[in-house]
C-alpha cells in the first residue's frame, strides 16, 4: 500500500496544466504515493450546482495531503446565468472552493516562501529569500458583511460606537459593511507557526505587519499577542511595522526581511506583492496548512486566455510539489525537487513565456525530471 494519499484536485483552465507538469516531477521522484483525483471547478458548478462537491470533500477528509491546480470564479449573478438550466432559480449561490476548504478544513496557516533563484530573469533582486505568513481563516475575510445594512446593527452602532455617528443618519442602503474580527486563538496559532518556523530554519527575525495605530481593536490584539508570543523566543529577533510603509520598505529593501506574518487582508497583499520581486504568477506557491490537512496550490487562477496552449510555467506548482514534499516530512526529496528546478532557472536554456523564452509547460517540468 502507498505511504501517502495525495488528493489531486488540478480544477480548470491552466490547473490542469500545471498539475500535470508537477506529476511528472513526482513520479520523477518515485514518491511512495498515491494519487487520487478529485472534481472541483467550474464546470462542476455548471453541472451540479456545487464547484466543490460533497465527495471531493470526503476525498479531502481521507488524504494525507493535496495539490490543487486552479479555479474558475465568476461574480454570484454571472456564474447564475451558467447554471444548468434544470438547476436555475433555486437559489444556487457561487462561493469559491478554495476559500471554503480553508475554513472547512481549518487551513489557517498560508504559507508563502518568497525565493529569487538565482538566473531568473524577472528577480527584482537578487538573493531575496523572504517566508510569509498569512492568517487564513478570519479578519476581514471572515464572510460577515452587510449591504444594505440591516436596521438592527444601525441601532447597535448608533448606542455603542462614537465614531458610528458619523454614518447613523444614512439610509440603511447607503452605506455598506464588512467586518473584521480577529481572534485570540486565530492570531496567537499564525505568529506562533511564524516563530517555530523561524526557529526550526535558524531564520533570525519575524516582522509583523499590522495597522494598529489605526486599528486598534483587532490589529492592536494581534500585535499584542505578538510582542507576548515573542517572548517564548528569546533567540529570534521581533519587530514589527505598519502595512502601508511594509509595502515601501520591502520595495526598497527586501533584504531587511526574513519571515513576516499578518493578518489575512494584509498577509493576502504583502504575499502578492513579495510574489512579484521573484518572478510574479509563474514563480508562487503556496501551502494552506492546518493541523491534519494541507493544500498545496500555485497563487495564479486558471488563466482562461491561455487554457489549453501548454505555454504557462509550471515552475510555482512544481515548488508547491516540494513544499508538500516537505510537509510530509519527505524533506531529501523536496530539497532535491528545489536544487534540479533552479539548476533548469540557473541554465536559462529553458525558460516559459513569460521568462522570455518558447518553451512549453510540459518541457520545464521534464527538464525538471531529467535533473532529479
Ligand atoms: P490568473 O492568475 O488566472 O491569470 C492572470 C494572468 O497572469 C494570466 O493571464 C497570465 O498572463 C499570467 N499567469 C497566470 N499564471 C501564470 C503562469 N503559471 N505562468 C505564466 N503566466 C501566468 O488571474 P485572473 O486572470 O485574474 O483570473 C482568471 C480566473 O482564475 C478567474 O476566474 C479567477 O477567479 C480565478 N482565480 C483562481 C484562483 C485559484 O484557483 N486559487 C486564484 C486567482 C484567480
Ligand atoms: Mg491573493
Amino acid at each position: 500500500m502507498a505511504k501517502y494519499r495525495i488528493a489531486w484536485l488540478p480544477g480548470d483552465g491552466i490547473g490542469i496544466e500545471v498539475l500535470e507538469a508537477a506529476k511528472i516531477v513526482l513520479d520523477k521522484l518515485n514518491l511512495n504515493a498515491e494519487y487520487i483525483h478529485g472534481d472541483i471547478g467550474w464546470e462542476f458548478w455548471c453541472k451540479e450546482g456545487d464547484a466543490f462537491p460533497l465527495r471531493t470533500i470526503n476525498l479531502l477528509k481521507k488524504s494525507d495531503a493535496s495539490m490543487f491546480g486552479a479555479i474558475t470564479s465568476k461574480p454570484v449573478k454571472a456564474a447564475e446565468a451558467e447554471l444548468a438550466p434544470g438547476l436555475k432559480g433555486k437559489g444556487l449561490i457561487y462561493r469559491s472552493p478554495i476559500v471554503r476548504m480553508r475554513q472547512l478544513f481549518d487551513l489557517y496557516i498560508c504559507l508563502r516562501p518568497i525565493k529569487a533563484y538565482a538566473g531568473n530573469p524577472l528577480n527584482y533582486k537578487e538573493k531575496i529569500d523572504i517566508v510569509v505568513f498569512r492568517e487564513n481563516t478570519e479578519d476581514l475575510y471572515s464572510g460577515v458583511e452587510f449591504n444594505p445594512v440591516p436596521r438592527e446593527l444601525a441601532e447597535v452602532l448608533t448606542n455603542l460606537s462614537k465614531p458610528f455617528s458619523a454614518f447613523s443618519k444614512l439610509p440603511l442602503d447607503q452605506y455598506a459593511i464588512s467586518t473584521k474580527i480577529n481572534t485570540k486563538k486565530g492570531s496567537e496559532r499564525i505568529i506562533r507557526a511564524a516563530f517555530d518556523f523561524a526557529k526550526k530554519f535558524n531564520r533570525k527575525k519575524v516582522t509583523v505587519v499590522h495597522k494598529a495605530n489605526v486599528v486598534r481593536a483587532t490589529d492592536g490584539l494581534f500585535l499584542e499577542i505578538a510582542k507576548e508570543v515573542a517572548k517564548e523566543y528569546p533567540e529570534i529577533q521581533m519587530d514589527d511595522a505598519n502595512i502601508d510603509a511594509m509595502t515601501m520598505w520591502l520595495l526598497k529593501n527586501p533584504f531587511n526581511y526574513d519571515v513576516l506574518v499578518a493578518p489575512n487582508l494584509y498577509g493576502d497583499i504583502i504575499s502578492d506583492l513579495c510574489a512579484q520581486m521573484v518572478g510574479g504568477l509563474g514563480f508562487g506557491c503556496s501551502g494552506n496548512i492546518g493541523e491534519k490537512l494541507a493544500v498545496f496550490e500555485p497563487t495564479h487562477g486558471s488563466a482562461p486566455k491561455y487554457s489549453g496552449q501548454y505555454k504557462v510555467n509550471p515552475i510555482a506548482t512544481i515548488l508547491a510539489a516540494k513544499m508538500m514534499l516537505d510537509w510530509l516530512g519527505e524533506k531529501e526529496l523536496g530539497d532535491r525537487l528545489e536544487k534540479a528546478t533552479a539548476e533548469v532557472i540557473a541554465e536559462g536554456k529553458v525558460r516559459t513565456y513569460d521568462m522570455g523564452g518558447s518553451s512549453k509547460t510540459l518541457e520545464m517540468a521534464e527538464a525538471i525530471a531529467n535533473k532529479l
